[in-house]
């Protein structure tokens, strides 16, 4: 069959790798892309956010599946205009999609069905959101409601920096319209882990776990970036836990979802904190973590382009997936100054020696084709995922790989996965 793939970061660049490895692909189109999805398909020049376009080009080209990867066309309502012309597609439907887009909803849910999370205010009034952080004498953090590509969440240690930072959102429009509404709750303590489930509505088939990277520093400091780096397996999350999860966080949610009247279909992904007094849930994304999907899909044995047909047909409960038992790790290389300015058009060396080591591949993100080189052209530029017989030697791999590589101004956390390997 003919797929349609939407995106164009490292996720959608593991997606592309591993699609091109089923035996029921015929032509895989992935709408951008970028230079590393040409090599598994058709990099087709349409938008992730033209989405009659994306439609369009699905009927002229006999695409059977259209699978979108970020958030922005989810929350736009992308699966719903698939559907309406008869395409089957891989994703939540728009108002589905609002469990990310709009994190008061996902809060909403989140107390109707008492699934455990942060203690949490709802503010459309800077003035009223400044009231109550000056009454709090602790550390809250602050959240923009609406997509901000993973940076409009400010973890404030003190209420006079909240109350400075819920300015910025509120009043001075950092976000535009995505700060209109702020989220304040209290801070969380604990490690956090990514928990990324197929849904199809009913069943829930939950992947293995995985941790993210979020602040761009060593030792998870300076500012949130979209990611950093990411491990599969989290071994912070010990079966039991991973149970409760399921128990406590994702049937809850699913149910809940089904109840409002949005069921909910694809990829549900909850960011947790395992606090002391268990998983809390610091929030739902409604599709493939980017970059935790770069070492998940490197683990995973089964074909993907079955359980996502699986998933849209409602049929998850007859599905089982194989994994590597191997762990792996994912490094990202980003432009200097990311996630602040940053500078694109450095030319990216020593990609081809880096993909030639075993049991490695380097995920483009923010990278374009220029004059016949591979160049920057984002904050996060390659997502560098290496497998090991252990965290500590899938750690190594990965580094070598990304040593083989440079360009001008790239970095990289040289932690990733310590916190796994420090256990
Ligand atoms: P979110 O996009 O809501 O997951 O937030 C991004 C990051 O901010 C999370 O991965 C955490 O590192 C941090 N964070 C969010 N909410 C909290 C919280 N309530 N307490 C502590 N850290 C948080
Ligand atoms: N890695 C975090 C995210 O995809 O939102």
């Amino acid at each position: 069959m003919n797929v349609l793939l939407v995106g164009n970061g490292g996720r959608e660049h593991a997606i592309a790798w591993k699609l091109s490895q089923s035996k029921k692909l015929d032509k895989l189109f992935i709408a951008p892309g970028n230079p590393g999805t040409a090599l598994h398909g058709k990099n087709i020049d349409i938008g992730v956010d033209d989405i009659k376009g994306l439609v369009d080009f699905a009927k002229d080209n006999d695409v059977e599946l259209a699978i979108i990867g970020p958030e922005d066309p989810l929350a736009a309502g992308a699966v719903d205009s698939f559907e309406i012309a008869g395409i089957k597609a891989f994703g939540p439907s728009g108002p589905a999609a609002q469990l990310e887009a709009d994190k008061a909803f996902a809060k909403e849910i989140m107390r109707a069905n008492s699934i455990p999370t942060a203690e949490s205010r709802i503010f459309t009034s800077f003035e009223d959101a400044k009231v109550y952080i000056a009454s709090r004498d602790e550390a809250v953090v602050v959240k923009a409601a609406g997509l901000a590509k993973g940076k409009g969440v400010f973890v404030c240690d003190e209420p006079s920096e909240a109350i400075l930072v819920t300015e910025k959102i509120m009043c001075d429009n950092l976000f535009g319209d995505a700060g209109a509404t702020v989220v304040v709750e209290e801070k969380l303590l604990g490690e956090e882990a990514s928990i990324l489930a197929f849904v199809d509505g009913k069943s829930i088939y939950v992947m293995e776990s995985s941790q993210d990277h979020k602040p761009i520093g060593e030792g998870d400091t300076g500012p949130n970036t979209g990611g950093m780096g990411a491990y599969s397996p989290a071994p912070v999350v010990t079966d039991a836990l991973m149970d409760q999860i399921v128990a406590d966080i994702l049937v809850p949610t699913v149910d809940g979802m089904n109840r409002n009247g949005t069921a909910y279909r694809g990829i549900l992904y909850a960011g947790i904190m395992v606090t002391k007094g268990g998983p809390r849930t610091l929030e739902f994304n409604v599709r493939f973590g980017d970059p935790e999907t770069q070492p998940i899909l490197m683990r995973l044995k089964s074909d993907l382009l079955d359980v996502m047909l699986a998933v849209c047909e409602g049929r998850l409960d007859k599905i089982t997936l194989e994994w590597d038992s191997r762990p792996a790790v994912c490094v990202v290389v980003a432009s200097g100054g990311y996630p602040g300015d940053y500078e694109n058009g450095k030319i990216i060396t020593g990609l081809d020696d880096a993909a030639k080591l075993k049991d490695v591949m380097v995920f483009h993100a923010g990278t374009a084709e220029k004059d016949g080189d591979i160049v920057t052209a984002g904050g996060r530029v390659l997502g560098v995922t290496a497998l090991g017989d252990t965290i500590a030697d899938a750690k190594a791999k990965a580094y070598q790989a990304v040593d083989a590589i440079s360009f001008d101004g790239a970095y990289c956390r040289r932690d990733i996965a310590d916190k796994a390997i420090n256990r």
